[in-house]
């Protein structure tokens, strides 16, 4: 018996419809779009939209792009109005919602310029009410927002309307959130760089158009998604507002449709065929739910919480528990590489072969430390054969004041020996710069980091980092440094390290990067070099734009040319590593490597090298900010986990998925 849809949709109070990946929903919004176009131009009248920015919003761009071009889309007949823009900041700001709509959407297409229109974020504060009002009238005028398009951020906020934005608010000035503004710091390089202000359209002005589509990809976002469409409308979740809206649709792909019950707990929605996955996750959920270890569950326990026929099936519950407590025990290991010599049936990597070559694969320098350090140091210590492969340079993520100090260093100590720039830098590595990290590889980069130091010092702090190439290349020379510093921490050579700095990552910026075939040709040929036996990676759930997104749909693809060229040794085991945005259930977990409280702080010391990621602000107390508190936190919580399901006490524990990549 299966559960019918609207049975196991009971709890969405809006419509939802989930797709396997976020092209395929971007398509369909795309295609939705341009009919509305269409139809509108046959009847020679206009259509209104309402537009958004974020990097969720860019495929369905990115497709009508395409319909224009190859299919003579014409928007000739479009009025757009978008949601948002920062307040204090100019058009031609980079980061400015004018720049990103320009160069995502409008220059792309035949839309005439006096035909959008984007709230100016420029103007003197006097003036702003004014302007707001203006700008709803003139949506009036035109007759309306025919269909709005809309992300979510992570605190719910619909365009910037913040948690406490009132149902029926106006287009006005707001305050943004302090975690809004920490999402925007990657864009704006340093917190206290991010606009504090901006101006938002209203609830009460979306709420008016008379179609709402919001999307929402990755991982990240799964669960305000689900607060927003199961929970009660409330002014702490402004999304959730759009439960009083008659036409939203809510467009997911898998990740972000995670944890909505039907999805999370379909037992609690209707009858579930009772596969062994589908078993193991409910019986590890009804631990954790009635708080008991997996042995202590009752017959009753498993009645009551919508398991009855799996007690049926598969008990009594002596039965089932014993059997899942199994399962969860035959994920912990202390040898993540396998154990030589040793019987495998019930482990979770194979002996043999021995040693491995093992590939790690961080997108950002960083990644690997955070979601495996402890793991990387056991594979070291037991005789494996590690390259750490860093997909991207990092650059971006270096605040412009970290450059402006290795710069600032640079110059001070070229001065200190009386000698030319360039020449002096280029000689660095064997004078003792090299041993605190802010030196670089080879003459030519040394060259070219000399270069940056004089272009930040002569010309002053850069208003944007990103735009500088020279400062960027002198970001990824500190983010080398600390790569290198951090792997030998944690007991690595240096010399695994692999520096890819692809090329995707090197001509983009955050939420608009365009990966490429140079990319998987650069990946294709480490996996052909190094022919690994067991790689780690991590991305599988993040947003696809994002730069772990892009990293494992890049991965797996160089992986599947990789098996057809043959350059894949037979049985290649790929492994997940976790990212801090999701914490994984014990379900989805199978490789648990343990880890000593001597051995966490060992990881801990090795993130820490990674300082040019500290925040910049110091954090408010009691709240886990700092990457390396928050990796901390959650090794720990899975090791509370499993002993809360009557496993054995570890300090922490960092958790493994395995994903087939090699057909066995
Ligand atoms: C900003 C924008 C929102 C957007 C949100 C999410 O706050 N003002 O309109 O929905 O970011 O951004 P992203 O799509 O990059 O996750």
């Amino acid at each position: 018996m299966h559960a019918t849809l609207s049975e196991t949709r009971q709890r969405e109070k809006l419509d939802v419809t989930i797709h396997s990946t976020a092209a395929e929903a971007s398509i369909s919004l795309a295609r939705e779009i341009a009919s509305l176009i269409r139809n509108r131009a046959a009847e020679g009248k206009r259509l209104v939209l309402g537009l958004a920015t974020g990097s969720t919003p860019v495929p369905v761009y990115r497709e009508l792009i395409r319909m224009h071009r190859e299919e003579g889309l014409s928007f000739a007949n479009v009025f757009t109005f978008n949601l948002d823009e920062y307040y204090g900041i100019a058009r031609e700001h980079p980061e400015s919602y004018w720049s990103f709509m320009h160069q995502q959407l409008f220059n792309h297409i035949d839309l005439p310029a006096e035909q959008l229109h984007i709230p100016n974020g420029t103007l003197p504060r006097a003036e702003v009410f004014a302007a707001c009002h203006a700008y709803e009238e003139r949506i009036a005028e035109l007759g309306g927002l025919d269909l709005q398009v809309l992300g979510i951020g992570r605190t719910g906020h619909i365009g910037f309307n913040e948690p406490g934005s009132g149902r029926n608010s106006r287009t006005r000035l707001v305050t943004l959130d302090a975690l809004t503004r920490r999402d925007a710091e990657r864009d704006f390089p340093g917190e206290d760089k991010v606009p504090r202000h901006a101006i938002t359209m209203g609830v009460g002005t979306i709420m008016q158009a008379r179609r709402i589509v919001m999307l929402a990809w990755g991982e990240a976002k799964a669960r305000v998604v689900a607060q927003a469409v199961e929970g009660e409308p409330r002014e702490s979740l402004p999304a959730s507002f759009l439960q009083h809206h008659p036409n939203v649709t809510v467009m997911l792909d898998s990740a972000a449709a995670a944890e909505l019950t039907r999805i999370k707990l379909p037992w609690l929605v209707g009858p579930v065929e009772w596969t062994p996955p589908m078993a193991h996750r409910a019986v590890t959920w009804l631990a954790a739910n009635v708080q008991r270890p997996l042995l202590k569950l009752l017959d009753e326990h498993y009645a009551e919480h919508g398991m009855a026929d799996l007690l049926t099936a598969q008990g009594p519950a002596y039965q089932l528990n014993i059997q899942h407590f199994n399962d969860v025990q035959h994920t912990i290991t202390g040898w993540p590489g396998g154990k030589a010599g040793a019987d495998d049936t019930h482990r979770p990597e194979k002996a043999t072969p021995y040693p491995k070559r093992v590939l790690v694969i961080a997108p950002e320098p960083s990644d690997e430390m955070l979601g495996m350090g402890g793991t990387l140091t056991r594979l070291v210590e037991q005789g494996h054969i590690l390259t750490v492969a860093y997909l991207t340079s990092g650059s971006l993520a270096v605040p412009d004041e970290e450059a402006e100090m290795a710069a600032e260093l640079i110059n001070a100590y070229a001065k200190e020996r009386g000698a030319g720039i360039a020449g002096d830098v280029a000689t660095a590595p064997q004078t003792g710069i090299a041993a605190c990290g802010a030196a670089t590889d080879a003459p030519a980069a040394a060259s070219a980091t000399a270069q940056a130091a004089a272009t930040a010092t002569a010309t002053g702090p850069a208003t944007s980092a990103s735009t500088s190439a020279d400062t960027r290349r002198l970001k990824a020379v500190i983010r080398r440094g600390e790569a290198r510093q951090a792997l030998r921490c944690a007991g690595v050579s240096p010399a695994a390290a692999r520096f890819l700095d692809l090329p995707f990552y090197e001509r983009g910026r955050y939420r608009q990067f365009f990966p490429g075939e140079d990319d998987v040709a650069a990946l294709s040929q480490l996996i052909g070099e190094v022919a690994p036996h067991q790689i780690f990676s991590t991305g599988a759930g993040q947003e696809p734009n994002s730069v772990g997104g892009i990293c494992h749909a890049l991965l797996m693809a160089a992986l599947r040319r990789a098996r057809t060229a043959g350059t894949l040794p037979q049985g290649a085991r790929l492994w997940l590593y976790r990212t801090p945005d999701k914490a994984w259930q014990p379900h989805e977990i199978n490789m648990a490597v343990p880890l000593s409280p001597a051995q966490l702080a060992r990881r801990t010391r090795a993130i820490y090298q990674h300082k040019s990621q500290l925040s910049q602000t110091p954090p408010p107390q009691s709240t886990l900010c700092e990457a390396w508190q928050v990796a901390e936190a959650s090794s720990r919580n899975i090791a509370v986990t499993y002993d809360a399901l009557g496993l054995a006490e570890y300090e922490a524990i960092e958790a493994f998925q395995r994903v087939d990549v090699a057909g066995e």
